[in-house]
Protein backbone atom coordinates (compact mmCIF):
# COMPACT_ATOMS: atom_id res chain seq x y z
CA UNK A 1 0.00 0.00 0.00
CA UNK A 2 1.41 3.88 -1.04
CA UNK A 3 1.26 6.51 1.74
CA UNK A 4 1.37 9.67 -0.88
CA UNK A 5 1.36 13.48 0.79
CA UNK A 6 1.46 15.37 -2.41
CA UNK A 7 -1.26 15.81 -5.74
CA UNK A 8 1.96 14.97 -7.88
CA UNK A 9 2.09 11.71 -6.08
CA UNK A 10 -1.68 11.22 -5.75
CA UNK A 11 -1.88 11.59 -10.12
CA UNK A 12 0.92 8.80 -10.38
CA UNK A 13 -0.67 6.55 -8.11
CA UNK A 14 -3.98 7.56 -9.34
CA UNK A 15 -2.73 5.93 -12.89
CA UNK A 16 -1.66 2.86 -11.74
CA UNK A 17 -4.98 2.00 -10.40
CA UNK A 18 -6.65 -0.50 -12.03
CA UNK A 19 -10.52 -1.05 -12.28
CA UNK A 20 -13.19 1.29 -11.17
CA UNK A 21 -12.19 3.42 -8.11
CA UNK A 22 -13.59 3.83 -4.81
CA UNK A 23 -12.66 7.09 -2.37
CA UNK A 24 -13.08 7.20 1.40
CA UNK A 25 -12.71 10.45 2.56
CA UNK A 26 -12.15 10.52 6.16
CA UNK A 27 -10.15 12.83 8.76
CA UNK A 28 -8.09 10.20 10.62
CA UNK A 29 -8.71 8.90 14.05
CA UNK A 30 -10.44 5.50 11.99
CA UNK A 31 -12.49 3.08 14.05
CA UNK A 32 -14.60 0.01 13.01
CA UNK A 33 -17.19 2.91 11.01
CA UNK A 34 -14.51 3.72 8.63
CA UNK A 35 -13.12 0.04 8.18
CA UNK A 36 -17.19 -0.54 7.23
CA UNK A 37 -16.44 2.10 4.74
CA UNK A 38 -13.67 0.86 3.38
CA UNK A 39 -15.25 -2.70 2.79
CA UNK A 40 -18.04 -1.38 0.99
CA UNK A 41 -15.63 0.78 -1.17
CA UNK A 42 -14.24 -2.79 -1.75
CA UNK A 43 -17.40 -4.07 -3.11
CA UNK A 44 -17.88 -1.79 -5.07
CA UNK A 45 -14.85 -0.84 -7.15
CA UNK A 46 -11.48 -2.54 -7.75
CA UNK A 47 -9.19 -0.41 -6.39
CA UNK A 48 -9.92 1.94 -3.08
CA UNK A 49 -8.17 4.98 -2.26
CA UNK A 50 -8.50 6.68 1.12
CA UNK A 51 -7.81 10.30 2.21
CA UNK A 52 -6.64 11.01 5.40
CA UNK A 53 -6.83 15.13 6.30
CA UNK A 54 -8.06 17.42 9.38
CA UNK A 55 -10.14 19.72 7.27
CA UNK A 56 -9.91 23.54 9.25
CA UNK A 57 -12.72 25.21 6.98
CA UNK A 58 -15.58 22.93 8.52
CA UNK A 59 -14.30 23.59 12.25
CA UNK A 60 -15.79 26.79 13.47
CA UNK A 61 -13.76 29.25 16.15
CA UNK A 62 -13.85 27.09 19.56
CA UNK A 63 -14.60 23.73 18.10
CA UNK A 64 -12.63 20.60 18.62
CA UNK A 65 -9.89 21.16 15.61
CA UNK A 66 -6.70 21.47 17.68
CA UNK A 67 -7.75 18.65 20.03
CA UNK A 68 -9.26 16.72 17.02
CA UNK A 69 -7.53 13.06 17.62
CA UNK A 70 -4.83 12.51 15.34
CA UNK A 71 -3.54 8.56 15.05
CA UNK A 72 -2.25 8.24 11.74
CA UNK A 73 0.15 5.05 12.20
CA UNK A 74 -2.72 2.96 13.26
CA UNK A 75 -4.81 4.35 10.41
CA UNK A 76 -2.21 3.52 8.03
CA UNK A 77 -2.57 -0.18 10.25
CA UNK A 78 -6.05 0.03 9.57
CA UNK A 79 -6.32 0.56 6.03
CA UNK A 80 -3.21 -2.00 5.08
CA UNK A 81 -5.49 -4.61 6.58
CA UNK A 82 -8.47 -3.55 4.84
CA UNK A 83 -6.43 -3.96 1.45
CA UNK A 84 -6.56 -0.33 0.88
CA UNK A 85 -4.50 0.38 -2.17
CA UNK A 86 -3.37 4.03 -1.45
CA UNK A 87 -4.03 6.63 1.28
CA UNK A 88 -3.24 10.28 0.05
CA UNK A 89 -2.66 12.48 3.61
CA UNK A 90 -2.09 16.15 2.46
CA UNK A 91 -0.58 18.63 4.51
CA UNK A 92 -2.55 21.88 5.10
CA UNK A 93 0.10 23.61 2.74
CA UNK A 94 -1.09 20.67 0.39
CA UNK A 95 -4.34 21.51 0.19
CA UNK A 96 -4.88 24.90 0.69
CA UNK A 97 -1.56 26.22 -0.66
CA UNK A 98 -3.14 30.34 -1.18
CA UNK A 99 -4.50 29.71 2.65
CA UNK A 100 -7.98 29.13 3.01
CA UNK A 101 -9.87 29.43 -0.20
CA UNK A 102 -11.83 32.40 -1.25
CA UNK A 103 -14.02 30.58 -3.45
CA UNK A 104 -16.47 28.07 -1.70
CA UNK A 105 -19.54 25.30 -1.89
CA UNK A 106 -22.79 26.63 -0.72
CA UNK A 107 -24.14 24.11 0.81
CA UNK A 108 -27.75 26.18 -0.01
CA UNK A 109 -30.85 25.86 2.54
CA UNK A 110 -30.27 22.56 4.05
CA UNK A 111 -26.84 23.44 5.02
CA UNK A 112 -28.24 26.37 7.23
CA UNK A 113 -30.57 23.66 8.96
CA UNK A 114 -29.80 21.08 12.06
CA UNK A 115 -25.96 20.44 12.02
CA UNK A 116 -25.60 23.86 10.08
CA UNK A 117 -27.84 26.20 12.42
CA UNK A 118 -25.47 24.99 15.30
CA UNK A 119 -22.28 25.41 13.58
CA UNK A 120 -22.36 27.62 10.64
CA UNK A 121 -20.48 27.36 7.46
CA UNK A 122 -19.72 23.66 8.74
CA UNK A 123 -21.11 22.30 5.76
CA UNK A 124 -19.57 24.54 2.92
CA UNK A 125 -16.10 23.87 4.34
CA UNK A 126 -17.27 20.02 4.51
CA UNK A 127 -19.12 20.44 0.48
CA UNK A 128 -15.19 22.57 -0.25
CA UNK A 129 -13.23 19.97 0.60
CA UNK A 130 -14.80 17.25 -1.00
CA UNK A 131 -14.93 18.82 -3.82
CA UNK A 132 -11.36 19.60 -4.17
CA UNK A 133 -10.89 15.73 -2.71
CA UNK A 134 -12.98 14.22 -5.69
CA UNK A 135 -11.35 16.79 -8.55
CA UNK A 136 -8.00 15.19 -6.74
CA UNK A 137 -8.98 11.31 -6.85
CA UNK A 138 -11.34 11.61 -9.49
CA UNK A 139 -12.95 8.27 -8.55
CA UNK A 140 -15.79 6.52 -9.75
CA UNK A 141 -17.48 5.73 -6.31
CA UNK A 142 -17.07 7.53 -2.78
CA UNK A 143 -18.11 6.33 0.19
CA UNK A 144 -19.48 7.88 3.26
CA UNK A 145 -21.05 7.07 6.10
CA UNK A 146 -24.82 7.25 6.94
CA UNK A 147 -24.04 8.86 10.90
CA UNK A 148 -23.52 12.18 9.20
CA UNK A 149 -26.76 11.60 7.40
CA UNK A 150 -27.08 15.51 6.72
CA UNK A 151 -23.93 15.61 5.26
CA UNK A 152 -24.47 12.54 3.20
CA UNK A 153 -27.62 14.10 1.61
CA UNK A 154 -25.58 17.44 1.19
CA UNK A 155 -23.24 15.28 -0.28
CA UNK A 156 -25.23 14.06 -3.23
CA UNK A 157 -27.12 16.62 -3.43
CA UNK A 158 -24.17 18.93 -4.25
CA UNK A 159 -23.03 15.63 -7.00
CA UNK A 160 -26.41 16.33 -8.23
CA UNK A 161 -26.72 19.58 -8.77
CA UNK A 162 -23.04 20.60 -9.62
CA UNK A 163 -22.70 17.12 -11.94
CA UNK A 164 -19.74 15.53 -10.40
CA UNK A 165 -20.17 12.72 -11.80
CA UNK A 166 -19.38 10.00 -9.16
CA UNK A 167 -21.97 7.16 -7.06
CA UNK A 168 -22.49 8.49 -3.82
CA UNK A 169 -22.70 4.92 -1.34
CA UNK A 170 -24.20 5.18 1.82
CA UNK A 171 -22.79 2.87 4.18
CA UNK A 172 -25.15 2.10 7.58
CA UNK A 173 -23.64 3.76 10.87
CA UNK A 174 -21.51 0.86 12.63
CA UNK A 175 -22.66 0.59 16.84
CA UNK A 176 -20.71 -0.59 19.86
CA UNK A 177 -22.89 -3.44 21.35
CA UNK A 178 -24.14 -1.32 23.74
CA UNK A 179 -25.69 0.77 20.63
CA UNK A 180 -23.45 4.16 20.54
CA UNK A 181 -22.36 5.30 17.03
CA UNK A 182 -18.64 4.82 16.58
CA UNK A 183 -17.04 7.86 15.91
CA UNK A 184 -13.72 9.41 16.22
CA UNK A 185 -14.99 12.18 19.39
CA UNK A 186 -15.84 9.24 21.43
CA UNK A 187 -12.52 9.26 21.95
CA UNK A 188 -13.35 12.14 24.18
CA UNK A 189 -16.06 11.08 26.24
CA UNK A 190 -15.35 10.18 30.40
CA UNK A 191 -16.76 6.53 31.35
CA UNK A 192 -19.34 8.76 33.21
CA UNK A 193 -19.82 10.41 29.62
CA UNK A 194 -19.70 7.62 27.96
CA UNK A 195 -22.67 5.51 29.72
CA UNK A 196 -25.05 9.64 29.62
CA UNK A 197 -24.29 9.39 26.00
CA UNK A 198 -26.25 5.79 25.72
CA UNK A 199 -29.50 7.68 25.81
CA UNK A 200 -28.82 9.19 22.56
CA UNK A 201 -29.52 5.22 21.29
CA UNK A 202 -32.21 4.41 23.68
CA UNK A 203 -34.11 7.61 22.44
CA UNK A 204 -33.38 6.91 18.77
CA UNK A 205 -34.31 3.24 19.24
CA UNK A 206 -37.44 4.63 20.58
CA UNK A 207 -38.59 5.89 17.11
CA UNK A 208 -40.91 8.34 18.23
CA UNK A 209 -40.28 12.08 18.45
CA UNK A 210 -41.94 12.52 22.27
CA UNK A 211 -40.68 9.44 23.28
CA UNK A 212 -37.00 10.31 22.52
CA UNK A 213 -37.31 13.95 24.04
CA UNK A 214 -38.74 12.07 27.24
CA UNK A 215 -35.72 9.40 27.56
CA UNK A 216 -33.08 12.29 26.62
CA UNK A 217 -35.19 14.83 29.19
CA UNK A 218 -34.49 12.03 31.75
CA UNK A 219 -30.47 11.62 31.35
CA UNK A 220 -29.36 14.90 33.24
CA UNK A 221 -25.85 14.65 31.79
CA UNK A 222 -26.79 15.17 28.30
CA UNK A 223 -27.80 18.67 26.69
CA UNK A 224 -29.57 18.12 23.71
CA UNK A 225 -28.88 20.60 20.77
CA UNK A 226 -31.38 19.37 18.60
CA UNK A 227 -34.11 16.65 18.09
CA UNK A 228 -36.11 16.52 14.70
CA UNK A 229 -37.66 14.10 13.11
CA UNK A 230 -37.70 14.86 9.54
CA UNK A 231 -38.45 13.39 5.99
CA UNK A 232 -35.75 10.77 5.02
CA UNK A 233 -36.10 11.88 1.18
CA UNK A 234 -36.78 15.45 1.31
CA UNK A 235 -35.35 16.62 5.01
CA UNK A 236 -38.69 18.55 5.61
CA UNK A 237 -40.12 18.16 8.75
CA UNK A 238 -42.21 14.47 8.96
CA UNK A 239 -46.06 14.89 8.06
CA UNK A 240 -48.78 12.71 7.60
CA UNK A 241 -47.51 11.82 4.34
CA UNK A 242 -44.12 11.07 5.76
CA UNK A 243 -43.55 7.31 5.13
CA UNK A 244 -39.97 6.62 6.38
CA UNK A 245 -38.58 9.17 8.87
CA UNK A 246 -35.27 10.49 10.21
CA UNK A 247 -34.69 11.12 14.04
CA UNK A 248 -31.98 13.24 14.19
CA UNK A 249 -29.95 14.58 17.77
CA UNK A 250 -27.32 16.51 18.44
CA UNK A 251 -26.22 16.70 22.31
CA UNK A 252 -23.27 17.63 24.33
CA UNK A 253 -21.93 15.20 26.50
CA UNK A 254 -19.62 17.01 29.00
CA UNK A 255 -17.40 18.43 26.91
CA UNK A 256 -18.38 16.36 23.41
CA UNK A 257 -20.75 17.07 21.24
CA UNK A 258 -22.24 13.90 19.36
CA UNK A 259 -24.32 13.58 16.66
CA UNK A 260 -26.52 10.39 15.78
CA UNK A 261 -29.64 9.66 13.78
CA UNK A 262 -31.89 6.50 12.71
CA UNK A 263 -34.21 5.98 10.10
CA UNK A 264 -38.36 5.75 11.46
CA UNK A 265 -40.69 3.56 9.42
CA UNK A 266 -44.14 5.41 9.98
CA UNK A 267 -46.03 3.26 7.71
CA UNK A 268 -48.93 5.18 5.97
CA UNK A 269 -50.97 7.31 8.97
CA UNK A 270 -54.76 7.56 9.27
CA UNK A 271 -55.20 11.31 9.15
CA UNK A 272 -58.11 11.91 11.25
O1 LIG B 1 -17.00 12.85 7.53
C1 LIG B 1 -15.83 13.30 7.61
O2 LIG B 1 -14.92 12.70 8.19
C2 LIG B 1 -15.50 14.64 6.97
O3 LIG B 1 -16.55 15.53 7.10
C3 LIG B 1 -15.07 14.51 5.50
C4 LIG B 1 -16.17 13.96 4.61
C5 LIG B 1 -13.84 13.60 5.42
C6 LIG B 1 -14.67 15.89 4.95
O4 LIG B 1 -13.61 16.45 5.68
Amino acid sequence: MRVVRTRDELADVRRTLPGRVAVVMTMGALHEGHAALMRAAKDSAESVLVTVFVNPLQFGPGEDLDRYPRTFDTDVAMCVREGVDAVFAPSLDEMYPNGEPAIRVGAGPLGERFEGAHRPGHFDGVLTVVAKLLHLTTPDVAVFGEKDAQQLALIRQMVRDLDFGVDIVGVPTVREPDGLAMSSRNAYLSAEDRQAALALHRALSSGDLEKARAILDDEPGVTVDYLELVDDETWAPASEGTRTGRLLVAARVGTTRLIDNMSVHLGTRIVG
